[in-house]
Order: structure tokens, then sequence, then C-alpha cells
């Protein structure tokens, strides 16, 4: 089996065609991704040389080049993960997420149904989305498949356009899809632009800790290897057509995380308790911040058989251990271009 995974180079990217690469070696396993700002080929070293795998530097907007790819390699299965993710940067530039997640998907289906048109057995267009085109949750209740779409922000609006698109694909022309729509993603190699990432970073350099409005708002975590561990699971065994949702079942008010954060790394720095929480700074709230995201992940559960198995806690510090143990790969990406996106983004508030 051919599978092109795109994005491979990104946080949650990186961890599927890992996954993918060791536990399946008699596929082929293609990793597509421009390389923006948040792919990082250091993040797939460890399965770089393997005999299975290449890697190909491409925008997923270049339509031409995209039917050419598809053309060539005949991929029976494509993971498509590659995307602006960053609600931040969507709301000071909206117009790469259009490109690359609503244009970007579409040139992807379009080469897909070119090449699978007239046998489309065995074949998988599976559409890596997220909980945000479901909108924000009060106090009460839980996004699930049968939650309708209320994206708010630029991003979560040209996720919830290109989930769209993918299942017209579905109904008009029978392309076999899947998607799959989760919570937010903790682990290791995630951008430092990101609420954890960011706060061990600036925890350990003792930069203030810029924790958006109240704090009060939620997010349900997953560790981004369980997530990885579902996407193969849908990606052989959902069913066609369908929807599945993903979570951790593990929500916290970002306070309270930042918090926990603070307290883990007291640990590991060898600081007094209490030490690091000192940097919180409340800061001005995100525009349109959504309030609350929660997942009911039962129909994978029950259907796939997939759940989450880690605890929270014990993860949390080996993902504090991994950024501090990978101090390089780190300072490599806080270099440069970074600081002037957190110039740009911070200092204003
Ligand atoms: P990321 O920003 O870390 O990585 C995105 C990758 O896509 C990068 O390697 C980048 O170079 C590549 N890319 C961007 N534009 C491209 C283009 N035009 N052509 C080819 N490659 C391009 O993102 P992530 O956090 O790993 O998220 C991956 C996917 O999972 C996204 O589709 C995102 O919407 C979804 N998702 C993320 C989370 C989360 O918590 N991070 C949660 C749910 C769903
Ligand atoms: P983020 O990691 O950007 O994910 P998302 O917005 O996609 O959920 O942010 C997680 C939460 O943390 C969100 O409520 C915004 C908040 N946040 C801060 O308070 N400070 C920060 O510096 C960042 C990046 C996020």
């Amino acid at each position: 089996m051919k599978v092109l995974i795109t994005g491979g180079a990104g946080f949650i990217g990186c961890h599927v065609v890992k996954l993918m690469v060791k536990k399946y070696p008699h596929y082929q396993i293609f990793n597509l991704d421009k390389l923006t700002y948040a792919g990082n080929l250091e993040n797939l070293t460890e399965i770089e040389n393997a005999s299975n795998y290449t890697f190909i530097k491409g925008d997923i907007i270049d339509k031409a080049f995209i039917r050419e790819l598809f053309q060539q390699e005949k991929f029976d299965g494509v993971m498509h993960l590659a995307a602006e993710s960053h609600v931040d940067r969507s709301i000071s530039g909206p117009d790469a997420f259009i490109e690359t997640n609503i244009i970007g998907t579409s040139n992807l289906l379009g080469a897909a149904l070119e090449i699978w048109k007239d046998n489309m057995s065995g074949k998988q267009f599976h559409h890596v989305s997220t909980d945000e085109v479901f909108g924000s949750l009060g106090a009460e209740g839980y996004f699930s498949e049968t939650t309708a779409y209320d994206p708010r922000s630029p991003y979560s609006s040209s996720k919830a356009s290109s989930d769209m698109i993918v299942r017209a694909y579905h109904h008009t022309y029978g392309l076999p899809i899947v998607i799959t729509n989760c919570s937010n993603n903790y682990g290791s190699h995630q951008f430092p632009e990101k609420l954890i990432p960011l706060m061990i970073n600036n925890i350990k350099h003792n930069k203030p800790l810029p924790v958006y409005g109240k704090g009060e708002n939620i997010r349900d975590w997953l560790w981004v290897e369980d997530h990885a561990r579902a996407l193969d699971v849908v990606f052989h065994t959902g069913k066609n057509g369908e929807t599945y949702c993903i979570g951790g079942n593990n929500e916290w008010k970002n306070i309270d995380l930042v918090h926990a954060l603070c307290s883990i790394m007291d640990r590991k720095l060898n600081r007094a308790e209490g030490e690091s929480a000192k940097l919180i700074t409340y800061v001005k709230d995100r525009a349109g911040h959504d309030m609350r995201y929660a997942i009911d992940a039962t129909k994978i559960k029950n259907e796939l058989g997939w759940e989450p198995t880690q605890p929270f806690e014990k993860l949390l510090e080996g993902t504090v251990d991994w950024y501090l143990a990978n101090e390089s790969w780190m300072n490599n990406i806080t270099s440069g271009q970074y600081q002037a996106y957190y110039e740009s983004q911070y200092e204003k508030r």
C-alpha cells in the first residue's frame, strides 16, 4: 500500500509518520510537506533513512504539482494533516488559512478522485480535522459527531470548510473518506506558539507567562501519541463516509494547567515551590476566544475500540522532560523568525 501523509514534518504529523513507518514496514509511506515555519525535518530523524519512507517537499496549494504527484505515485491512501494550525496567526493573517486549509484540501481531493475514479476499492482519504469546527461550549455538554458546525475563528472556519468539501466529494463522487475531529493535543515536538510548549519555554527562561483573559477557558487535552494511534485505527477500520470525534476526556482550565506546569518545572529546575507561578501574567484576551472545548468520544470507543491510555499527570511530566532534554530542538526553532512572531503577538497585549 502506498500512503501519502501530508504535513508529516509538523507536530502531529511527525508522530503519525513515525508510527506508520515503523508499524507497517510493507507499506510505502510518503510525507509531503511544504516546511513552513511549523514543519521541521529534525522531528523525523529516527526514521529518515527507513527504506519504506520518502520525503517530498511541496505545497498542497500548487494544483498542477499535486495532480502530477498523484498521477506519478498512484497513492492508495491519503492521511491529510497539512494545515495552517494556529488560531492567533489566523486572526492576524487569515489568507494563508484559506489557501492551505481550503484550497489545498480541495486540490488533494481532486487529485485523488482523478486517480481513483475507475476503482475506488481499497482506497481511503482520511481528513484530519479539529473539534474547533463545532464552536464554543458553555459549562455543560460535549461535542460529538452530530453537533452542528459553528466555527468562529478564521482557523476553525477554514477547517470547517475543508470538512464540508471532503463530505461533498464523498456524497457527489463516491470518494471513500473518513474525517476525524480531535481535541487539543500535547506532547513532544509541538511548535512553541501553542500553550504548553510556550509556557514550558518561558518558565525555563524566566519570562512572563501570558495567560489570555482570566485564564478560565477550558480545553480537553489529548496526548499526541494517542491521537496518532487513533488516526491509524480510523484510517484502517473507519466506516466509509463517517466522522469520528477524538478526545482525551481530560478538561483543564488554562490557568490550572499553567499552575500544574509551573509546579512540575519548579521540581525539575530545583526552584522553590511557587517560584515559577510568580511569572504568570494576565494579558489581553484573544479576539473571539472560544470558552470551552470538550469531546464525547463514545463512538470511536464503541465502534473502533480506541480510547486514550495514559494518565495525564505522568504524560505531562514526560512532555516537560522531553522539552528540557531537547534544548537544541527548542533553540533552533525559537531563533530567527519566532522572535519576530513572539514580539508581534505578545508585546501589544
Ligand atoms: P502544525 O502546524 O504543527 O504542522 C502543520 C504541518 O503542515 C507543517 O509541517 C507545515 O509545514 C505543513 N504545511 C502547512 N502548509 C502546507 C502546505 N501549503 N503544503 C504542504 N504542507 C504544509 O500542525 P499540527 O498541530 O501538527 O496539526 C496537524 C493537523 O491536525 C492540522 O490539520 C490541524 O488542523 C489538526 N489538529 C491539530 C490539533 C492540535 O492540537 N495541534 C488538534 C486537532 C486537529
Ligand atoms: P492554543 O495552544 O493556541 O490552542 P487552541 O487555541 O487551538 O485551543 O491555546 C490553548 C488555550 O490557551 C486557549 O484557550 C488560548 C490559551 N493561551 C493562552 O492563554 N496564552 C497563550 O500564550 C497561548 C498561546 C494560548
